[in-house]
C-alpha cells in the first residue's frame, strides 16, 4: 500500500509557561488521512483537535512539537522552511476555520479573495508582484476579464453558491453564515489542493445549512479527489459524512478505524460513553460533552489514561500506561480492557475488515 496522504505518528505539543506550568495540549497522536477519504477528528472541547491541525500546517509558533513522524506525501513537514510551509499550505494543504466572518478579509471582495489564491497558485498568468496585488487591493480592483476572477466566479459556483458572479463581487459582510463558509471552502479549493483541513466548519450554523454544506464536502472530495480532514465534536457529522474516525480525548487518541466499525462496534470505553449517551444512536447536533465529570486539566495531565476517572472499567492498570490494541487491521483501541468480548485483551485480531 502507498504511503497515505497525511500521516502523523506520536505528535506532542506543548505550550510552555514561564512558571513551568507547561500546557500538553496534544500528548502522543498518531493518525493518518488516505487520499480522497473524509477523515473526522472527534473529541470534546479542549481535547487537542485544532491544536492537531494548526501542528500539521505550523500555524503555532508559540508551542513545543514533537514527532516521530508528520509527513506529508512522505515529506517532512517538520523539516520544512518558513518559506516552503507557505507553499504547502493553499497548494498542497486547504484551511476552513470555524469562523468564516473573522478568517476573510472584510475589505476585499469574495471574488478578489478567491482569485488572489488562483494567482499566487499560479495557474493563470498574471502578476503577482507585491505593487500590482497591492494596486488591485486599493485602487483599481481586480479586472472582471481576467482569469483569475473568472476562476473564482467558476469555484463560488462549484461549492453551490447562486448566482456566483453577483456574489463575488460582494463583502463578506454580505453574505449569510453559510454562504461565507462555503467562500472559505472556495478559497480552499482555490490552491488545488489534495487535502483540505476543515476546523469545525459547519458548527456555527443551523442544521439545515449545516446539512447542505456537508453533502458540498462530500461531492468535492469525490469530484475532485480532494482528502479533508473534519474536525468536529459533532457525532451525527461523523456519522454522515467520515470514512474513518479518530476519536480524542485530553490530547491522546482512544480510538480510531472505519466511521462503520466505530460505530457499530465500539471499543473503548469513552467511544462507548458517547454513543450511549445518544438516545437512537448519533443524530445531528448531539453534543459529546455527556459523559459525567471533566477533562484532566491540560497543565497537570496524570501518566496511563486521561480517561480513568470517568471511566467504569477503570483499574490498576490504567494509571501507568496507556497500551494499544489492535482490533481489526484498521480499527484500533487505547485501552488496557478491550478487546475483551472475543478472547481476553491479548488476542488481537489482525484481519483486514471488508473495505467499506
Ligand atoms: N496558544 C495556546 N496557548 C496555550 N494553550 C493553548 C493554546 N492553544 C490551545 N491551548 C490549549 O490546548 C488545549 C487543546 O486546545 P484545542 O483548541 O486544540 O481544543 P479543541 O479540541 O480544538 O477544542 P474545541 O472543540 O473547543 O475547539 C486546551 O487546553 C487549550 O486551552
Ligand atoms: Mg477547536
Amino acid at each position: 500500500m502507498s504511503d497515505p496522504l497525511l500521516t502523523v505518528e506520536d505528535l506532542a505539543v506543548t505550550f510552555p509557561d514561564p512558571d513551568g506550568s507547561d500546557t500538553r495540549a496534544v500528548d502522543g497522536v498518531s493518525l493518518s488521512v488516505e487520499a480522497g477519504e473524509i477523515h473526522g477528528l472527534v473529541g470534546e472541547s479542549g481535547s487537542g483537535k485544532s491544536v492537531t491541525a494548526r501542528t500539521v500546517l505550523r500555524l503555532l509558533d508559540d508551542a513545543d512539537v514533537s514527532a516521530s513522524r508528520l509527513a506529508y506525501r512522505g515529506e517532512d513537514l517538520l523539516a520544512k522552511s518558513e518559506r516552503e510551509m507557505r507553499a504547502v499550505r493553499g497548494d498542497e494543504i486547504g484551511m476552513v476555520f470555524q469562523d468564516a466572518l473573522s478568517a476573510l478579509n472584510p475589505v476585499m471582495t469574495v471574488g478578489e479573495q478567491i482569485a488572489e489564491v488562483v494567482r499566487h497558485h499560479g495557474d493563470v498568468d498574471e502578476s503577482t508582484s507585491l505593487l500590482s496585488e497591492l494596486r488591485r487591493k486599493y485602487v483599481t480592483g481586480t479586472s472582471k476579464s481576467t482569469a483569475s476572477w473568472r476562476r473564482a466566479v467558476e469555484l463560488l459556483e462549484t461549492v453551490g453558491i447562486p448566482d456566483p458572479e453577483q456574489r463575488a463581487s460582494e463583502y463578506p459582510h454580505q453574505l449569510s453564515g453559510g454562504q461565507r463558509q462555503r467562500v472559505m471552502i472556495a478559497q480552499a479549493l482555490a490552491g488545488d489542493p489534495s487535502l483540505i483541513i476543515a476546523d469545525e466548519p459547519t458548527t456555527a450554523l443551523d442544521v439545515t445549512v449545516e446539512a447542505g454544506i456537508l453533502t458540498e464536502l462530500r461531492e468535492l472530495c469525490a469530484d475532485f479527489n480532494v482528502a479533508i480532514l473534519l474536525i468536529t465534536h459533532d457525532l451525527g457529522v461523523v456519522a454522515q459524512t467520515c470514512d474513518h474516525v479518530t476519536v480524542m480525548y485530553s490530547g491522546s487518541v482512544m480510538e480510531h478505524g472505519p466511521t462503520d466499525d466505530i460505530f457499530e462496534a465500539p471499543a473503548h470505553p469513552y467511544t462507548e460513553g458517547l454513543l450511549r449517551s445518544i438516545p437512537e444512536g448519533a443524530k445531528r447536533g448531539d453534543e459529546l460533552a455527556t459523559i459525567p465529570g471533566s477533562a484532566p486539566d491540560p497543565r497537570d495531565r496524570p501518566a496511563g489514561c486521561p480517561f480513568r476517572d470517568r471511566c467504569p472499567e477503570a483499574t490498576e492498570a490504567c494509571t501507568d500506561s496507556l497500551p494499544e490494541h489492535a482490533l481489526s487491521a484498521e480499527h484500533h483501541t487505547y485501552c488496557h480492557h478491550r478487546p475483551h468480548e472475543d478472547g481476553g485483551r491479548d488476542d488481537v485480531r489482525t484481519s483486514p475488515q471488508p473495505e467499506r
